[in-house]
């Protein structure tokens, strides 16, 4: 939510700060704007909307001409989308961008306005910049150690003074933000896609370390100005990574992604035929002590977890409460210092999921990340961390991040349930044997191409569908909707097949196409009289099923028919399709797949 950039270096800086927000669009797109010094001075543009907007504004008025500066992509919190409200923030003197939310912001604001201060905006922002602004006499990191020790709530902080015209200003708790360190140059970002171009190396700043940037010189210093010593971290990706590689969307690009993602997700925690977190610190004889496993998330990493809950009290016989991150942190949940929590979260900074990471440490739960971003606050809280390796997933909506954290929480299972002495070693074995060939049915699922262009034509005029399934086919159908309805904004819901008739099948008719998840071979008759209940109501019926179960082409409308695996890893395979359906219908009615409206990528506010 948000992103944040700056720069220092002999490029032009209005440039380099644009070419890096183009990056971290994906956190939000109500606006865009970069403050740059020129002659001495701080010169701001900012435009609502897209960065396009900004662009296309600043071919008018000219770009500031300069080699310092910081820049903002917004999601807007405190204040409707405007000019006005549009980052940076400030005056002559301070000016800032900030990716968070500051929650005593009206406290503070109140008591600059006693003091003459006038403010324009209604974002939060502006009483930071302007608090800023109240303290400042010559000194940046006295006035910054001031400003952080009054504000509450989350940030990240680029931030300009008059007096310093080739220095940024950082400084960060709980929303994320690096420092790159270039050659004669160096930056602030909010995420490394941000800076790749440039550099793959990093400094994560702890929260409220303030770091000094400048060409040539980077200083960390923490709250009491004493001069901090970092580790350098590298991105192991590159340049192409963020890229979008041929393809017309991210969202493409990372559906066929996947296979790789989880075979490099897989291949190091796999040893002699055998589950192997050792490398992760991960101690799998406790493993088998807890008495709870909780797993908690949001959205796409929820449903998830959900896939988690059917593999692990399957075969590990643990049970396991899958929750939602804003709903769990706030019901006083029963969790104990005897149970294990696993998050799940892609960027590892969810505000909410971050929340019940503490909690649970509170308690004295164990507490385990599935996270994709390196470094990230999640990642850096929880006790263990098991890093999925997709590399950037850029498109908001997430393909190949779910991916790999199904794949993550099989071998997981596998694991669990062999300390618990639930299946043999052999077993084990098979298991990890067939998960280690996912990646070929998932290359196989993504030739279905044809035939998801199909569907979505189908579906691209349709107000409204249902997705149903039993078991986990159910939990895939949750995130089958979810795909659909945020990006091709038709309304979707899922339910469990064999809870339509306790009420929704009242919606059916022929206007309600219905997508039927059927591959789990012990529950398929369960669902195909389910379809039958729809047909004979008028819906039209696309069924996705396992290409060994024998339907009859009469049972629904358009029946496609999955690559053969395992039923048990079937969730892997029938997401493909559902991912390309929801792809090709936003594609079909021309909206903006891997930009949807309202939405952003790392939910940094709860
Ligand atoms: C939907 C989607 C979201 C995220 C959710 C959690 O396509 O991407 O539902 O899954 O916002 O985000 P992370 O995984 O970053 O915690």
């Amino acid at each position: 939510m948000c992103g944040v950039v700056g720069y220092v270096g002999k490029k032009d800086c209005a440039t380099v700060l644009i070419e890096a927000l183009s990056k971290l669009e994906y956190r939000g797109y109500d606006s865009a704007g970069i403050a740059v010094f020129e002659n001495g001075t701080i010169r701001v543009e900012k435009s609502k909307g897209r960065l396009a907007n900004l662009i296309e504004k600043m071919k008018i008025d000219g770009k500031p001409d300069g080699h310092c500066g910081i820049g903002h992509t917004r999601w807007a919190t405190h204040g409707e989308p405007s000019d006005i409200n549009s980052h940076p923030h400030g005056n002559k003197r301070v000016t800032i961008v900030h990716n968070g939310i500051i929650e005593n912001y009206k406290q503070i604001k109140d008591f600059l306005i006693s003091k003459g201060y006038e403010f324009e905006s209604e974002t939060d922002t502006e009483t930071v910049a302007k608090l800023l602004d109240y303290y400042y006499v010559d000194d940046p990191i006295e006035t910054i150690t001031k400003v952080i020790a009054e504000i509450q709530g989350s940030y990240a902080l680029g931030i300009m003074f008059k007096d310093f015209t080739d220095t940024i200003f950082a400084v960060r708790k709980d929303s994320p933000l690096i420092v790159g360190v270039g050659k004669n140059e160096n930056f602030i970002a909010s995420d490394v896609p941000a800076i790749i171009k440039y550099t793959r190396d990093y400094y994560l700043l702890e929260p409220d370390e303030i770091a000094v940037v400048k060409k040539d010189e980077i200083i960390v210093y923490d709250i009491h100005k004493n001069v901090i010593e970092k580790e350098l971290q590298t991105a192991t990706w590159d340049i192409d990574a963020a890229e979008k590689g041929g393809y017309e969307h991210f969202m493409l690009k990372e559906i066929h992604e996947q296979p790789t993602s989880v075979k490099t997700t897989l291949t190091p925690r796999i040893s002699n035929g055998m589950p192997d977190f050792s490398a992760d610190g991960v101690d799998f004889d406790k493993l088998a002590t807890y008495r709870k496993i909780f797993v908690v998330a949001c959205g796409t990493a929820m449903h998830a977890g959900l896939v988690a809950k059917y593999i692990i009290e399957k075969i590990a016989r643990v049970p396991v409460i899958v929750d939602i991150a804003s709903e769990f942190r706030y019901r006083d949940p029963l969790i104990t210092k005897e149970d294990l929590l696993i998050v799940i979260s892609q960027s590892g900074e969810t505000a909410d999921t971050l929340a019940v990471v503490r909690l649970a440490k509170q308690v004295g739960a164990a507490t385990m990340a599935i996270v994709n971003v390196k470094g990230s606050s999640i990642a850096r809280e929880a006790d263990m961390v098991i890093y999925t390796h997709a590399g950037p997933e850029i498109s908001v909506a997430s393909t190949k991040a779910y991916m790999v954290q199904i794949s993550v929480m099989y071998l997981l299972a596998f694991e669990i349930a062999y300390s618990n002495g639930t299946i043999t070693k052999e077993q084990c074995k098979q298991y990890t044997a067939e998960l280690q060939n996912i990646p070929s049915g998932i290359e196989a699922a993504i030739e279905l191409k044809k035939e998801c262009q199909f569907v979505a034509s189908k579906l691209m005029n349709t107000e409204s569908l249902l997705y149903i399934g039993r078991g986990l086919d159910y939990a895939l159908s949750m995130e089958g909707s979810l795909k659909l309805k945020e990006i091709s904004y038709i309304h979707s819901e899922s339910y469990a097949a064999g809870e339509l008739k306790h009420g929704t099948i009242s919606l059916v008719t022929d206007q309600m196409p219905v997508i039927a998840i059927a591959t789990q071979t012990a529950l398929v008759e369960k669902t195909i009289s389910n379809i039958k209940e729809v047909k004979a109501r008028g819906a039209m019926v696309i069924l996705i099923c396992g290409q060994s179960i024998d339907v009859g082409d009469d049972v629904a409308d358009y029946i496609i028919k999955l690559p053969l695996v395992d039923d048990l890893m079937m969730p892997m395979i029938a997401a493909v399709p559902m991912q390309l359906i929801a792809y090709y219908t936003a594609v079909l009615k021309g909206c903006d797949v891997d930009k949807p409206r309202n939405l952003a990528k790392s939910v940094t506010v709860e």
